[in-house]
């Protein structure tokens, strides 16, 4: 079946050019055109078109509230925003009342084919996962629970994490769900461009009743199908959350995801303890500068004295960095194999923050998200070992025994 595209923009000769541009592609028909947002919302209703080609700046109604209408009313039409450079501060609003995609003009005829089918196929994809019937199901193996970690702050977990997430819900089109333990200053809402309603402060004020249905009125959605815990709203309000929570909605968690991610913060709280026990990989994310090799060596000796450096991978972020030390002198200074390396591409990373948009969907042809991709496939081939039990240090606290 092939592709149905609206065209909206209000140059007559920019909606003849795109025509042009798409006559021979044979997945694809143009259905219609408007001339503005409102014709826009007309046509959309009307013929239901599976991607929408939109322009921002249009007279009467423009792109963006056109957007976001669509978004709301019929949300199974994908806008791609069409855009002349210089509208960038457009963008993000566009983004965020709902467009998947953006192309600055002018755009060659690969970038346009490319795009449309991109947004379609990944809009297929999230039907499939929207339509699943029942939150509790037969999963297809045992959940994999992967926390990224690190001694060391501002080393990119969070980064690293959220394309993670999405990047695995990509790869399986299973359920992958990203929860913030960073509680005081997490931002993987931020990075993921999803405002929280409710977040974790709110969850355990429910946590006696909580089965896999209720938790799912506490989960965001992204675009993507991930789903987000996000932290609390307000750094005071961590302290409410304990290890005993963490362990519970991790074991909620497990009843109906197949992939739980966790960020974390740089500390050996009691509650990122907890992860890290209960969890079945530790990325734990090191960069190649002093301090960070320190902290890390560190913290893995800590991992070591809680038996838990046996399931601790070795991340290198920002590899390709030139800084004059040597990948294996970290490693033998750590004892410990780097298993993926992640370049260093501040471009591709900060204009995805920018947009709100992770970059393993931003800049799917780019090594970064390569190198994340092949994270996501070490993540899937990992061991489907059975659910660690908590062990009984935890419940006697791994914090008290570390720090008494
Ligand atoms: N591979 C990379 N290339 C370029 N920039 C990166 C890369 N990874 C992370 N960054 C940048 O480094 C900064 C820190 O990243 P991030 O917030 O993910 O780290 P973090 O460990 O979660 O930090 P925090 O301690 O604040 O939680 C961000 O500005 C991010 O954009
Ligand atoms: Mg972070």
């Amino acid at each position: 079946m092939a592709i149905k595209i609206l065209i909206v923009d209000d140059v007559t000769e920019t909606r003849e050019n795109i025509k042009r541009l798409l006559y021979f592609e044979k997945d694809m028909m143009i259905i219609g055109e408007a001339a503005d947002g409102e014709a826009a919302v007309r046509q959309t209703d009307k013929l239901s078109p599976d991607v929408i080609l939109m322009d921002i700046n249009m007279p009467g109604m423009d792109g963006i509230a056109a957007t976001e209408q669509i978004s709301l009313k019929c949300p199974k039409s994908a806008i791609i925003i069409m855009s002349v450079q210089g509208e960038q501060e457009y963008l993000k609003k566009a983004m965020v009342a709902g467009a998947r995609e953006y192309m600055v003009k002018p755009f060659s005829t690969d970038e346009l084919v490319d795009t449309i089918r991109k947004v379609y196929d990944f809009e297929q994809k999230r039907r499939v996962q929207l339509s699943e019937p029942s939150i509790v199901r037969e999963l297809q193996r045992d959940p994999q629970v992967v926390a990224i970690f690190s001694t060391k702050g501002g080393v990119g977990r969070t980064t690293i994490a959220t394309n993670l997430a999405v990047s695995l819900a990509e790869e399986t089109r299973q359920r992958v769900v990203i929860i913030d333990l960073d509680l005081q200053f997490g931002d993987v809402a931020v990075l993921l461009n999803v405002v929280p309603k409710r977040t974790i402060t709110e969850l355990i004020q429910d946590i006696n009743q909580m089965d896999p249905e209720l938790m799912e009125s506490y989960l965001i959605t992204h675009p993507t199908g991930v789903k987000v815990l996000p932290c609390p709203t307000r750094p005071e309000y961590a302290e409410l959350i304990t290890g005993a929570h963490v362990e519970k909605i991790l074991g909620i968690l497990k009843q109906s995801y197949d992939y739980i991610i966790i960020d974390t913060p740089p500390l050996f709280h009691e509650t990122t303890l907890t992860a890290l026990d209960l969890c079945h990989q530790i990325l734990l994310i090191v960069s190649l500068d002093l301090p960070t090799i320190k902290n890390v060596k560190l913290g893995l000796e800590v991992l070591d004295s809680l038996h838990l450096k046996g399931k601790v991978k070795l991340v290198l972020n920002r590899s390709s960095s030139d800084i004059g030390i040597k990948v294996e002198d970290m490693e033998e200074s750590l004892g410990l194999k780097v298993v993926s390396h992640i370049p260093s591409d501040g471009r591709t990373v900060i204009s995805s923050v920018n947009k709100g948009n992770p970059f393993v969907t931003a800049s799917p042809n780019t090594r970064i998200t390569e190198s994340i991709r092949e994270l996501a496939h070490m993540i899937m081939q990992g061991e489907a070992k059975s659910q660690p039990e908590p062990r009984a240090e935890v419940k006697k606290g791994l914090f008290g025994k570390l720090f008494k």
